[in-house]
């Protein structure tokens, strides 16, 4: 049924790749000044619908119309001459040029074929004062953290005018005071009449932002929901085809007790203009959560005690002995493994099957320990990663860069497990993952941490950091603001600590 305010009406796409089927009658109708959500699982189809609605493929079969017009795209520019624009889940910023040029990038106020620099710079400026982010146009996309360049990817998508904007997992790197920041781009756009499809995996926000949420599962359409009218329960339902009661799993082993000898013990850690003074220590067996906002200096605190940057002042001791880790390779010989938040750059190969991203790191142990069996052994340690973590592919050949961003996610935890670490270091472990893979994540976790490995979780959802953690450093400004149970802190608390005004 077509209602007036239309704007985007899809009926019965399909879109096949090889043999794997993406999208199987896929329908949805989406309306002018409102947000519609689309809710599935890893690998459900979302983002495979998003690039056929930006032009990025072409269905199988199936029609769409756009303000009541037949609408096919042939390629982007396409779907934005038509007042269709996207903000990609995987990041597709070039490094190398500033926030400016990569903003504008297709379509820089030129004369004559010269990028005329500072009406760039100027124009750029304008629109990112606009959004209200907190970036210097002039730097250099390569520089910034992972949750900057989800506000620039947002602040291209966004640079042109639109009747419909399409924003693929937006927040998926940004902690919840920074997605406000896009919640409020949201309810302007809204105000104006433009059409928004949302895709998230976070519960809450689904349902803080939502006008519509249209369930999709295995690639077909399921059904549509008013958010008035139904729950979170009811929808997580809906997209795994079962009932979830918890969402964290319980713990069985009890935390290690404070007495026990710490692992790892990092104290006065600095470098400059990035975090000073960092001091903690984590227990074998248990879950240290750290929680903080954009540039509170976290991720850099792992990349360095993973011997990716160097420590201008303190110390790191594992199991009481001082040590110096100048590299990942020495990192990886000491026990230490690493999930790093940046999956595209470092986590993964794209180019490489699903079976060669999970080995990788694993291979050596393969080489020495087991001679001529390697290859074989390879095959079902990887077989095993894949069945235990239900990562979606349709082979352990097929290439990394196929599989949806969720199951890509799966993937650089999968690598990690197979090298049992002593210590773990999970940077976002379950950004962009489902309802119903997070908790098969967290019992791994839970797992490890029963084992005896220690866990360090930098997560930007306070629930997972909550829910998962023995204990939690918050750190605002590159400093440690506090260290606490999550029994005696309550979100309130920790959020004040973040935001470095305690109260
Ligand atoms: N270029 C491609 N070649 C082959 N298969 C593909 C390609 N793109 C997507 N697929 C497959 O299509 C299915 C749907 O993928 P899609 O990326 O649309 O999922 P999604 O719903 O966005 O998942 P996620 O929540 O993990 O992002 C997956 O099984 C994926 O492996
Ligand atoms: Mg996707």
């Amino acid at each position: 049924m077509t209602s007036p305010d239309a704007v985007l009406e899809i009926t019965d796409v399909t879109k096949t790749f090889g043999v794997v089927a993406a999208l199987k009658d896929m329908r949805l109708n989406v309306r002018a000044g409102r947000v519609h959500t689309i809710l599935g699982e890893n690998g459900a189809g979302k983002s495979t619908l998003m690039k056929i609605l930006a032009g990025v493929y072409q269905p199988t079969s199936g029609t769409m119309t756009l303000d009541g017009k037949p609408y096919a795209p042939r390629n982007p520019q396409d779907a934005a001459s038509a007042g269709l624009t996207i903000v990609f889940q995987e990041l597709s910023l070039c490094n190398n040029l500033t926030v400016a040029e990569n903003i504008l990038a297709t379509r820089e106020p030129s004369t004559a074929g010269f990028i005329n620099d500072k009406a760039l710079v100027r124009k750029a400026a304008a629109l990112v004062a606009d959004l209200k982010l907190p970036v210097s146009v002039t730097a250099r996309v390569g520089e910034l953290s992972i949750a900057q360049r989800q506000l620039v990817e947002i602040a291209k998508g966004l640079s042109i005018d639109a009747k419909v904007v399409i924003l693929d997992e937006p927040t998926s790197s940004l902690s919840d005071s920074e997605a406000e920041i896009l919640f409020d781009i949201i309810d302007r756009l809204k105000a104006d009449g433009v059409a928004i499809i949302y895709i998230s995996h976070r519960m809450e926000e689904i349902m803080r932002v939502s006008d519509d949420i249209t369930v999709v599962r295995d690639g077909s359409y399921i059904t549509t929901r008013e958010k008035a009218d139904t729950t979170i329960e009811e929808l997580i339902a809906l997209m795994v085809g079962r009932n979830m009661e918890e969402i964290y799993p319980p713990r069985e082993v009890a935390a290690p007790l404070k007495t026990t000898a710490p692992v790892l013990a990092v104290s006065d850690l600095s470098r400059e203009g990035e975090f000073s003074g960092v001091s903690f220590d984590v227990r074998p067996g248990e879950i240290l959560g750290f929680f903080g906002l954009i540039g509170s200096g976290r991720s850099e605190v792992m990349n360095t005690l993973f011997g990716m940057r160097k420590a201008s002042a303190g110390t790191v001791a594992i199991d009481g002995t001082e040590v110096s880790i100048s590299s990942p390779v020495d990192a990886i010989n000491r026990h230490i493994g690493f999930v790093t938040e940046n999956r595209k750059e470092e986590g993964l190969v794209l180019s490489h099957s699903v079976e060669r991203n999970i080995s990788m790191v694993a291979l050596n142990a393969f080489a020495s320990r087991l001679g001529w069996l390697k290859r074989g052994r390879e095959r079902v340690a990887a077989t095993d990663e894949v069945n235990r973590l239900s990562i979606k592919t349709a082979s352990l050949d097929t290439i990394a860069g196929a599989l949806s961003g969720g199951n890509q996610q799966k993937i650089v935890l999968a690598k990690w497990l197979l090298t049992a670490p002593k210590i773990l270091l999970l940077d976002e472990p379950t950004r962009g993952v489902d309802v119903g893979a997070k908790f098969e994540i967290y019992k791994i976790i839970r797992q490890l941490a029963a084992e005896g490995t220690a866990i360090l979780l930098v997560s930007s959802e306070l629930p997972e950091v909550i829910g998962m953690s023995d204990r939690v450093v918050v750190m605002s400004e590159g400093k440690v603001t506090a260290i606490a149970d999550p029994d005696r802190m309550t979100p309130e608390k920790i959020m004040s600590f973040a935001t470095g005004f305690p109260s």
